[in-house]
């Protein structure tokens, strides 16, 4: 009885506008107060048993999970990523893969979604920080930031990450995979459901792409937290590597430049779909555009 009136309180007007107000708090800004709140009260989770109440302890999770650990990502962008691996079917095989791990913050928020949707999380990194990359300039031409990543930049060990995992994450649906990605990630074989990058680097996006992208679903999605740098960006856009190396067409990225909207100003955060096989049934139609098809 007292969890029904909770559940009622927690979907009424009132109940959203202290939510909202709580997730402001957290120092959210009200357009990511709004994103939050739409993906705690939409019936994204509901095939894995997930309703407000329990959409809202994972929101509080990532936001304690990134208050304990050094983080590149805010909790924000782990609920985008919960958003997309909640809306996967059940029934779609495949394990969530994490490239590019630093002290764990993003691969704990990854290992309670993969426990939550009974899959297993491949938690890869060098656990050595970032490859050399010869001094590369690179520049955030929608932030106007430029800079330079050296070698070592963002390393947490094996034994770091799986202390932060096992005190803030669920280490027991955690698979490590240690080694530049260029030789480590060769050895995944099992179908990958959803894949997120945050590695900085061309070239070691063009690694992960090479490796996961043939054990993607069709219809899967490559998240990647690399979307402010165009350099990186033009990878998903590249027709020539992409037929010579994967014998398909370019993906494009949906967010290249300034990531998708979870702020007015900006976000890092953005994604390729894999679509082998179009399936007029999973899109829908506009009354602007013309369905030669249609009766
Ligand atoms: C920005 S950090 C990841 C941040 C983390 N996702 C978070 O939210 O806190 C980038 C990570 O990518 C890893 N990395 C980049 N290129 C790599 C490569 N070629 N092979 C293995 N690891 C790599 C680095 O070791 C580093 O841990």
């Amino acid at each position: 009885m007292r969890q029904r009136i909770a559940d009622s309180l927690a979907n009424s007007p009132l109940g959203r506008a202290l939510a909202r107000r709580q997730m402001q708090r957290f120092g959210t800004s009200a357009w990511s107060a709004h994103i939050v709140d739409e993906f705690i009260h939409g019936d994204g989770g509901a095939a894995y048993g997930l309703g407000p109440r329990e959409k809202t302890n994972l929101v509080e999770t990532f936001r304690r999970i990134t208050g304990a650990v050094e983080s590149g990502t805010a909790p924000i962008v782990h609920t985008v990523l919960a958003r997309a691996i909640l809306a996967i079917p059940p029934d779609t095989p495949g394990d969530l893969v994490e490239c590019g791990v630093w002290h764990g913050a993003s691969a704990c928020s990854l290992s309670h979604l993969a426990r939550l949707t009974g899959r297993r999380l491949k938690v890869c990194d060098s656990f050595q920080g970032l490859p050399d990359d010869g001094e590369r300039l690179h520049t955030g031409l929608h932030t106007g930031v430029y800079g330079h990543y050296t070698q070592g930049m963002f390393k947490g060990t094996l034994d770091e990450v799986r202390t932060n995992i096992t005190a803030h994450g669920c280490i027991e649906v955690c698979d490590f995979v240690e080694g530049w990605f260029g030789d480590s990630l060769g050895t995944l074989h099992d179908p990958v459901a959803f894949a997120f990058l945050d590695v900085d680097l061309e070239s070691s996006t063009r690694d992960c792409l090479r490796a996961l992208w043939p054990r993607l679903n069709d219809g899967g999605y490559v998240y990647a937290d690399d979307a402010g740098d165009l350099d990186v960006v033009k990878v998903y856009f590249d027709e020539p590597w992409w037929q010579a190396e994967l014998g398909c067409a370019a993906p494009g990225f949906v967010g290249s430049g300034c990531g998708l909207p979870l702020s007015p100003s900006y976000s890092a955060i953005g994604y390729a779909r894999k679509v082998e096989h179009f399936k007029p049934e999973d899109w829908k139609r506009v009354p602007f555009l013309h369905y030669p098809e249609a009766p």
